[in-house]
């Protein structure tokens, strides 16, 4: 379904993406109108693919409100959490139809302007957006009057400013503006004030495509898929120690263990797993004795982990995990934006105290300061970078205690 196009046109090719059925869904929603476009959403029970797992239904319905005022739709395209590569696919094997959702998102606000923000790192694939978008409007799928609806909409490439925290929605909308990209207090929402103080809907990559997807083929066929309220299927980037690592498209409701053996091709070297960690350097660390927990959204939360933005690190038995947890600290302290304190500090208290454990020279209560600190560093850092950080952290406590007491000096 989502990667049904992966390596069957290429970008400047968009006869083969319409032969392929590319356009449908855009032609629907314009056929069947808005609140036929928010029904389907609602009965394939998308939620946004970018991490925060919000009904794309509501968030697109909330907007239809305010028309009154210039509109703009993005496209999340940052993808800076570390171990994530799924939305690169999308906008290099399928970029129309990546094109085509954020159409019928901007058809859904009357936006006439809509914004791909890539990635700083993916420059590369800038050239190739952009013939993607000069074919479609040059076919009438882009610009004035779009099939003769009376509908004005283009898009635009945005390069990224090389910063993980620009993926957060207002930071993103900072950096687009020319500021520096750091977060926006929460009221005003961007959705009633984002680019330019105006009303702004901002959408993952996947979660555009799956939208198209759902209106090419309708949420019924969609929601054959899935499992239980986790319907259709989810793009994961899976990596470190397996044998197949790449991104699959998988249905909802398989076991983590299948993913690994069934889909990744088992663990290199025949080696145990030793952890996960799910939704990128942000997400929980995940023991092997939960292996069989199946991925869906419902089931992952029950345990207080989560799907996140669909990526899934495989550690084997010989990783270390306070060598692990140090990286991924490395990447936060690197990443904070430096805005507010306990994100700011937080994550160099977080070095220390790892250093220290790593050197065998921490105490015990060494690493209660490590939950304190990550506890706060969760209730109350100013985005979700710094309410995140410490969760590989926080779960390394909670799963691997006695790896973290061992060498402690009281
Ligand atoms: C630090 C940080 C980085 C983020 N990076 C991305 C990103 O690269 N891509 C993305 O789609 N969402 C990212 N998000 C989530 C977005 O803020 C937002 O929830 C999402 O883009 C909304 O789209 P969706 O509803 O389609 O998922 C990030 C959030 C935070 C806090
Ligand atoms: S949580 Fe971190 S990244 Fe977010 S605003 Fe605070 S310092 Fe910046």
């Amino acid at each position: 379904m989502i990667s049904e196009n992966f390596g069957k046109y290429k970008y400047n090719e968009i006869d083969k993406y319409i032969e392929l059925g590319g356009f449908t869904g855009l032609k629907t929603a314009f056929e069947k109108g808005k609140q036929h476009v928010i029904d389907e959403l609602k009965i394939s029970g998308l939620r946004g693919r970018g991490g925060a797992a919000f009904p794309t239904w509501q968030k697109w319905k909330g907007g239809l409100n305010e028309l009154e005022q210039e509109t703009f739709v993005i496209c999340n395209a940052d993808e800076g959490e570390p171990a994530t590569f799924k939305d690169r696919e999308l906008l290099s094997q399928d970029p129309y139809k990546v094109i085509e959702g954020l159409t019928i998102s901007g058809y859904m606000r009357s936006a006439k302007t809509g914004t791909i923000y890539l990635r700083e790192e993916y420059t590369y694939m800038k050239y190739q957006l952009e013939t993607a978008i000069e074919l479609s409007r040059k076919k009438g799928y882009l610009g004035k009057n779009i099939l003769g609806t009376g509908f004005d909409f283009d898009i635009r490439v945005f390069s990224g400013a090389g910063a993980y925290v620009c993926g957060e929605g207002s930071a993103l909308i900072e950096s687009m503006e020319g500021k520096a990209g750091k977060p926006r207090l929460k009221a005003p929402r961007i959705s009633s004030k984002g680019y330019l103080q105006r009303p702004t809907q901002s959408n993952n990559v996947e979660s555009l495509a799956v939208a198209a997807t759902i209106l090419k083929i309708g949420a019924s066929k969609y929601a054959e898929h899935g499992y239980g309220e986790s319907v259709g299927t989810k793009l994961i980037s899976i990596c470190g120690n397996v044998n197949k690592p790449a991104v699959y498209e998988i249905p909802f409701g398989i076991t983590l263990r299948q993913i690994i053996e069934e889909v990744a091709g088992g663990v290199e070297n025949n080696k145990k797993v030793k952890f996960l960690q799910l939704g990128g350097v942000s997400g929980p660390l995940v023991p092997a004795s939960l292996l069989d927990t199946r991925y869906t959204y419902e089931d992952l939360w029950d345990l207080d982990l989560g799907i996140g933005s669909g990526a899934i690190l495989v550690a084997d038995e010989d990783m270390s995990v306070i060598e692990y947890i140090k990286l991924a600290n490395n990447f936060f302290h690197h990443e904070s934006c430096g805005k507010c304190i306990p994100c700011r500090e937080g994550v160099h208290v977080y070095k220390k105290i790892i250093d220290k454990l790593l050197n065998k020279t921490a105490k015990k209560s060494d690493i209660d300061y490590l939950l304190e600190v990550g506890t706060l560093m969760n209730e109350t850092s100013f985005c979700g970078l710094g309410q995140t950080a410490a969760t590989p952290v926080l779960k390394a406590i909670k799963y691997f205690k006695d790896e973290l007491y061992t060498g402690t000096i009281d």
